[in-house]
């Protein structure tokens, strides 16, 4: 485990700057008046969630869903558990899926399919970070604020070993 600080990545003005361009941008892209249902996923999302609903001026509501990837990396088979569902239904909503990062695409392309079996109106993906270069899946991602190169981050709600969450940038770990 590094001691040092993570190196800077992506810098807080970096984060805010990007998340109120998505915002807009998401915010432009339904009907007035209807109300949009965020879904975030725990427990990374969770930072990203909080400043981009800040940056919304429009009417939404929020609910959290926590999953858990096992075996990651040394199998293909991309078994996703889910460890904690929605509060409440999504027949006939707008949702949204709001997560941390994109990697190999297995995680997201589990929850769309359960969320969108939901019977949700429109069912769409913002994630705060995506790494093409990791795909094993194929998975639509309607809103992406950075697109990295294959490096491990943490800060900004992500972890390493569940340490990390709490910088307010996202950084590359020292080795
Ligand atoms: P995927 O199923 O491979 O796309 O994995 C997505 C999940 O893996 C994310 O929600 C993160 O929890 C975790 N993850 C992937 N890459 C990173 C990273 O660089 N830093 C921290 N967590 C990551
Ligand atoms: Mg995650």
């Amino acid at each position: 485990m590094p001691d040092s600080s993570p190196t800077v990545l992506l810098s807080t003005a970096d984060i805010q700057a990007r998340i109120a361009a998505l915002a807009a941008e998401i915010s432009a892209g339904y009907p007035a008046g209807e109300d949009l249902h965020l879904v975030a996923i725990l427990k990374g999302a969770f930072l990203f969630l909080g400043d981009l609903i800040r940056a919304m001026d429009r009417p939404v509501t929020i609910d959290f869903m926590a999953v858990s990837s096992y075996a990651k990396g040394t199998t293909s088979s991309g078994e996703v558990r889910m460890i904690k569902d929605l509060d409440s239904g999504l027949e006939g909503r707008n949702v949204i899926i709001v997560e941390d990062i994109v990697d190999t695409g297995l995680t997201l392309a589990y929850l769309q399919e359960i969320l969108h079996a939901r019977s949700p109106k429109t069912l769409r993906t913002a994630c705060l970070l995506s790494k093409p270069s990791r795909r094993k899946v194929e998975v639509k991602v309607e809103y992406v604020g950075f697109t990295i190169e294959d490096r491990f981050v943490v800060g900004y709600g992500l972890d390493y070993a569940e340490r990390y969450r709490n910088l307010p940038y996202i950084g590359v770990l020292n080795e």
